[in-house]
């Protein structure tokens, strides 16, 4: 038996999957990466935002109108979007066949066997605030990056978001898993990890912090680039700050999203920090880590939000000067305090703002990208760029897609570039040495 699985949202979904795909291999599945080749089709779903949701239910149901020519066709949803709507799912949509939600995994083989068996709709969505699937280490559907789970779930409940309700409790991995994990990705020559978690600095592990981690990955052989996300602005310490400085491998990029630049939106979104405290911790990793290079992710129109408000985020962001944002505006969940707030800012308002914001950011990275100009960068070379199949396309260690001419044997290296120009998101240049 074949399967497939499509997936969406994160990268903590990315490693769920290639953990599913262990998962199922153990028991005799095996993945195909054709979907018409597929007897078992698995979306790997988001729910952080409206727009993530509508478009999977888009896909599903094109799958599933091929079961009328398949007639063995398994098709489910698994993820955050399994776990928030659970059996619903099946009821709006009767032609899927089961949902697992994001502790269930393990259950998965037997779900499906179970299936084939008495075909008729399966629902596993109960929680388990403590599984951490020991012992899996997942089949890298990445030959270059590896993703390294390093804790499950959150324990912030910011007040717009889902994650808390469908991922649970903070729980972290043991470390020795996580070394054993990135050691393997090492002998396979992996060159770079990503270690993830909804809030990386609140890892713990009998006294093991996230500073201690690093440095513990730091020294994994094999690997020449360390990088994590997400980071948590109220939770950045002096401590975490001077190991990304000291950690060699430990690359001079850090996402930290800010959400907003007005103190009494973060007050009501629950964030636990000051406009000033972010601002503070920035010039913090500017003045110990020269070059770093900072990413965000912020919302417009939280509700209550007044146009002044706006626009101490839209200053904030002016001031920082991020290389890349990724920005939003507000969608309320169901089930998230804010979304039962009966402030809620016009659509139209909304939109509005953000577009300002995207207007404002798009300038800012590109004199970010033109200022590097001149500059030779190390680039992980990926493959071939998307738009012209002799330029080969990597990302530097500040976290910049970066082209160049090349060719397929430099996949897989660090190699030197020189920075020549930069076009829209991307640096161009040319191979020195
Ligand atoms: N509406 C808009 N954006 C959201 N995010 C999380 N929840 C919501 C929501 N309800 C954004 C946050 C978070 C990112 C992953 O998604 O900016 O950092
Ligand atoms: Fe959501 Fe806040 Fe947790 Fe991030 S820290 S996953 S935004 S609740």
């Amino acid at each position: 038996m074949k399967f497939i699985i499509e997936t969406y949202g994160c990268q903590m979904n990315v490693a769920d999957s290639e953990m599913i795909s262990t998962i199922m291999e153990n028991s005799g599945y095996e993945l195909t990466d054709t979907l018409t080749d597929a007897d078992i089709i698995m979306f790997n779903t988001c729910s952080v935002r409206q727009h993530a949701e509508d478009r999977v239910i888009g896909r599903i149901s094109n799958e599933v109108a091929r079961k009328i020519s398949n007639k063995n066709l398994v098709i489910g949803v698994v993820g955050c979007m399994a776990q928030r709507l659970g059996k619903e799912l099946g009821e709006m949509n009767t032609k899927i066949d089961f949902v697992v939600g994001v502790d269930n995994y393990f259950k998965l083989p037997e779900i499906i066997e179970g299936l084939y068996n008495k075909r008729h709709f399966v629902s596993s969505v109960d929680m388990n605030h403590k599984e951490i699937y020991h012992d899996i280490y997942p089949i890298r559907s990445n030959e270059l990056n590896a993703f390294v789970t390093i804790m499950r779930g959150c324990n912030n409940f910011c007040t717009y978001c889902i994650v808390p309700y469908v991922r649970g409790r903070e729980r972290s991995r043991s470390v020795d898993e996580i070394i054993k994990e990135i050691k393997i990705a090492g002998e396979k020559g992996i060159k770079e990890v990503t270690l993830l978690g909804q809030n990386v600095n609140s890892y713990s592990w009998e006294g093991i912090n996230f500073p201690k981690l690093l440095q513990k990955v730091n020294k994994v052989d094999g690997i020449s680039r360390v990088r994590f996300v997400t980071s948590h602005p109220k939770d950045i310490s002096d401590e975490l700050i001077e190991t990304m400085a000291s950690c060699d491998k430990v690359c001079e990029h850090i996402h930290l999203p800010v959400q907003s630049g007005n103190n009494e939106i973060l007050k009501v979104m629950n964030r636990n920090y000051t406009a000033e405290h972010y601002l503070n911790r920035i010039s913090k990793l500017r003045s110990l880590i020269p070059n770093i290079a900072i990413t965000t992710d912020v919302i417009a129109g939280f509700p209550g939000e007044t146009e002044e408000q706006f626009q101490d985020t839209y200053n904030l962001m002016k001031e920082i000067r991020y290389d890349f944002a990724f920005m939003f505006k507000y969608s309320p969940r169901i089930g998230t305090k804010a979304a039962e707030f009966n402030n809620q800012v016009e659509e139209a308002v909304r939109l509005e703002r953000l577009q300002r914001l995207i207007d404002l950011q798009t300038e800012i990275t590109h004199e970010k990208y033109k200022e590097q100009i001149g500059q030779i960068k190390e680039v992980y070379v990926e493959g071939p760029s998307k738009k012209d199949e002799n330029e080969y396309s990597g990302k530097s260690r500040d976290f910049k897609i970066t082209i160049f001419p090349g060719d397929e044997s430099l996949v897989g290296k660090l190699i030197k570039v020189k920075v020549e120009d930069a076009v829209g998101w991307t640096l161009k240049g040319h191979l020195v040495e």
